[in-house]
């Protein structure tokens, strides 16, 4: 089967061990001897024909996740090149964007995103006028609810079609304060994703509005389903005195409880469901009770290297 998708890093930002956390599951996954397996920083990659793939969210790990794929890597006797044919962005976070200035070399892949995302890595972060000067940017708009195709740097499409989807969600803290309270979709969607006549795929790593009848029409849609598992609850971080803000204050709907991510993720069986963007401190990870819960469920714990034929 050539179609498939592959979770390049099934962690949030920071990563399971993330550089300063001293929490269980960062402890248990830090070398030399972790008892967890490390995990790297949000991304997945789909590809139709087996050759050339959308990575979805260039992560800050990129260069180790595509070091770690070889079908990433250059073409076999190639001198330069990369399976990478372009890059699709959920949102400007920095988890998710970080790695497109480690695809500097020879000029970035084609960037798929939003208007709202564009401002944000031109004004905010400046990374999009920083690759301009290794090569051309070549920008390609999403719009929610606007099916593209796909198509690489020559604009040969790869066969692999994206709808994104308007999510409730925040704009990055690094512009918080100077943008106004933005309409659902414009900082923040989900993806409708299909490789070739394939099953289709929700891919959706920063969830806040489980209510949310667009969410819930595009996760009926799809056969199998990728989704935000950042925080087991909204007090995962605040509890432990480690931030200031809740999950929903940072944008992600916890998974368990009353009206929690768990309890819609059931009502979709049979398809196919995946927790993604999993936060270091999510009980998930290394908690047997938690994680007996999720998966009594049918709901799996996305890890890096997981791969799903489509
Ligand atoms: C998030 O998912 O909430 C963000 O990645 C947080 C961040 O940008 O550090
Ligand atoms: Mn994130
Ligand atoms: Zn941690």
């Amino acid at each position: 089967m050539a179609a498939r998708l592959r979770v390049l890093g099934a962690a949030a930002g920071g990563g399971l061990p993330q550089w300063n956390c001293g929490c269980e599951g960062c402890r248990a996954a830090r070398g030399p001897s972790p008892t967890l397996p490390p995990q790297s920083q949000s991304s997945i990659a789909v590809t139709a024909d087996g050759a050339r793939w959308l990575l979805v969210n260039a992560s800050p790990d990129v260069r180790t996740q595509l070091a770690a794929f070889p079908p990433l890597g250059p073409p076999e006797g190639a001198s330069r090149g990369s399976g990478v044919a372009a890059v699709a962005l959920t949102n400007a976070d920095v988890d998710h964007c970080a790695g497109l200035l480690v695809l500097r070399e020879g000029g970035a892949p084609p960037i798929y995103g939003t208007d709202a995302v564009r401002g944000s890595l031109t004004d905010g972060l400046s990374i999009l006028p920083a690759l301009s000067a290794y090569g051309p940017v070549r920008w390609r708009p999403l719009v929610p609810g606007r099916a593209t195709e796909i198509a690489d740097a020559d604009d040969a499409p790869i066969g692999v079609s994206a709808t994104p989807f308007a999510l409730a969600g925040k704009a990055p803290l690094y512009v918080r304060e100077r943008v106004a309270e933005p309409p659902a979709g414009a900082h923040n969607v989900g993806l409708l994703l299909r490789a070739g006549d394939g099953p289709a795929v929700a891919y959706a790593p920063g969830v806040l509005d489980l209510a949310d009848e667009v969410l819930r029409e595009h996760l009926r849609a799809a056969d199998v389903i990728l989704i935000d598992g950042t925080f087991a609850t909204d007090d995962e971080l605040t509890a432990r005195g480690m931030s200031a803000r809740t999950a929903r204050q940072m944008g992600h709907a916890p998974l368990l409880g009353a009206g929690g991510l768990l309890e819609l993720l059931a009502s979709l069986a049979p398809r196919r469901r995946v927790l993604v963007h999993l936060n270091n401190t999510n009980p998930v990870w290394g908690d047997r009770e938690v994680r007996g819960r999720v998966e009594a469920e049918g709901v799996e714990v996305g890890f890096d290297g997981l791969e799903i034929e489509l």
